[in-house]
């Protein structure tokens, strides 16, 4: 394991293959083994570049909200330390998110974007909400409930029912999760900006990728994103939810390695 030191905060990372880079950003409460099925297939003509965001992982947690464009931040750190200027930026749900936040900072230093089973619209009144007391929650009793409830949103019925090692590889990397952390980063989601004025005005080549029974950012919303960015491609991956990299791996690499060989 790599780390860095940024912002008085250890951050881990995963830097692995040589070509051009492309950054993995992980989803909540998940880290970057989120994407362990990717690094081996990818890193064979590439550079993968995977952050366990702030308080995920083994990188430290920090007491104040990790907003999306503090994330992003953190991200174009730890390119200035690898000395990558440019790359392409990818991640899934929130670290969808952050890539899109990412591009609003620092549209120059991305090559292109994949935004996996995300969206772009601000949370509603409701699901703000919801993420406060989800903190709490965190705080208070620790990962366990909250990754029970959330693991049938993020799985389909059938990866639940006959994928037992996809289920505890996802309930252990929430596990894994700092509850401080996990508090910050639903704090930092909650307040994120609107990013549906944004999408227009992406002008790099952009994979939207998203399992068709993605339960938390539903086909809808990637249907949205494609439609407002022009030089987008939208892929639907059949019998997965919403870790749709982790469900069906395989499909979801093809066409990352295609998107990847053209743009
Ligand atoms: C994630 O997978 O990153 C989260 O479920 C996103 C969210 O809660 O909005």
């Amino acid at each position: 394991m790599s780390s860095v030191r940024i912002n008085n905060l250890n951050l881990a990372y995963t830097d692995t293959g040589a070509g051009h880079p492309v950054v993995l950003i992980h989803g909540y409460p998940f880290n970057r083994s989120l994407w362990t099925e990717q690094i081996g297939p990818l890193s064979n003509g590439h550079r993968i570049i995977a952050p366990d965001l702030r308080g995920f992982g083994d990188s430290d947690a920090s007491p104040d909200t990790s907003t999306m464009n503090r994330l992003a931040a953190d991200v174009a750190e730890l390119m200035d330390h690898l000395e990558v200027p440019r790359a392409t930026i990818g991640g899934l749900s929130m670290g969808g998110y952050v890539a899109l936040a990412f591009y609003k900072q620092f549209p120059s230093r991305v090559r292109a974007l994949v935004l996996a089973d995300t969206r772009a619209q601000a949370d509603t009144e409701e699901a703000k909400q919801t993420r406060a007391q989800q903190a709490e929650k965190a705080l208070s009793e620790g990962m366990a409930g909250l990754a029970d409830a959330m693991l049938p949103k993020l799985l389909t019925p059938e990866t639940v029912s006959k994928r037992p090692e996809i289920v505890k590889f996802v309930r252990d990397m929430m596990l894994q999760t700092k509850p401080e952390g996990a508090a910050a980063a639903l704090r930092g989601m909650a307040e994120r900006e609107d990013h549906t004025e944004l999408l227009p005005k992406i002008s790099v080549p952009t994979l939207i990728l998203v399992g068709s029974e993605d339960a938390i950012t539903p086909v809808v919303d990637s249907k949205q994103m494609h439609e407002a960015i022009g030089s987008s491609t939208l892929v639907v991956l059949d019998h997965a939810g919403h870790v749709s990299n982790v469900e069906r791996a395989r499909q979801f690499n093809d066409a990352l390695l295609h998107f990847l060989s053209q743009s």
